[in-house]
């Protein structure tokens, strides 16, 4: 995977995904969109930052109750798309690798949001750890993903690429829902929800589509559980 200094591959992707990503048919998209809408998550009068907006689909609903929404992506490409669906003063969008230091002060937001981007993040202790530092003591952190028993059965980001008609899958890393759980008590929040998520009319023994983990910061002392996200392995 590229550093954050060279063009990652998973941007140039996205670029190339960009004008045709609000139109394909995409249930992973839509069901996440309803997840953010259905978890009553406190936004009123709230500084909010979301990692990973895209072409901002979920920005202007989160901007009509929040005070400010720094919209972050580091694709030109989605950004643009972004930049002509909300025009808000209370919206900035600015282009960036969310595994390099955030452009906020340390205690500035109320609220992250991450809706599909995880996925597509080696490391996921430096993104909380960097969500934890943007946050206000209190601060909470809301993410949805695809499950990993989707990933383990294949499922992936993927397009088809309009100018070659070639199908693309954006590469991707395999997170356990644990690893997400600890990366989040490692960098000091505690856990409020831990959700997985079905289509309508899924059988019970369908896979989740989604998992949400909604997070709040402690006031006090970091949890203590090891540093480490360990994958559990027994030997
Ligand atoms: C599947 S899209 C999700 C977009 C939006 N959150 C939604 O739910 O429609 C994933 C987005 O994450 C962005 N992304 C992935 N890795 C990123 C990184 N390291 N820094 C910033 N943005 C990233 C991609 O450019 C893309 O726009």
């Amino acid at each position: 995977m590229s550093t954050p200094s060279s063009k990652p591959e998973i941007a140039t992707a996205y670029d190339r995904w960009a004008e045709t990503y609000d139109e394909d048919d995409n249930r992973t998209r839509e069901l996440a969109a309803a997840v953010l809408r259905q978890r009553n998550l406190d936004l009123t009068g709230r500084d909010v930052i979301e990692i990973g907006c895209g072409t901002g689909r979920n920005t202007p609903w989160l901007a009509e109750r929040a005070a400010s929404v720094l919209a972050l992506d580091f694709s030109e490409g989605m950004l643009r798309q972004a930049r002509a669906r909300v025009q808000s003063p209370r919206v900035r969008f600015v282009q960036h690798d969310i595994r390099a230091a955030w452009p906020v002060a340390d205690g500035s937001a109320d609220v992250v949001i991450a809706l599909l981007v995880l996925e597509h993040i080696e490391h996921l202790e430096a993104i909380f750890a960097e969500a934890a530092r943007a946050s206000r003591a209190g601060g909470e952190l809301f993410l949805c993903e695809l499950h990993p028993m989707r990933q383990m059965r294949g499922g992936q980001a993927n397009f088809v690429n309009r100018a070659t008609g070639e199908p693309e899958r954006v590469p991707a890393f395999l997170h356990d829902v644990s690893e997400y759980v600890n990366a989040g008590l490692s960098s000091g929040y505690e856990l409020v929800h831990l959700g997985e998520w079905r289509d309508a009319g899924a059988l019970r023994n369908d896979a989740p589509r989604l998992l949400s983990v909604h997070l709040r910061r402690s006031s006090g002392m970091l949890a203590a559980v090891p540093s480490e996200t360990s994958k559990g392995r027994l030997r």
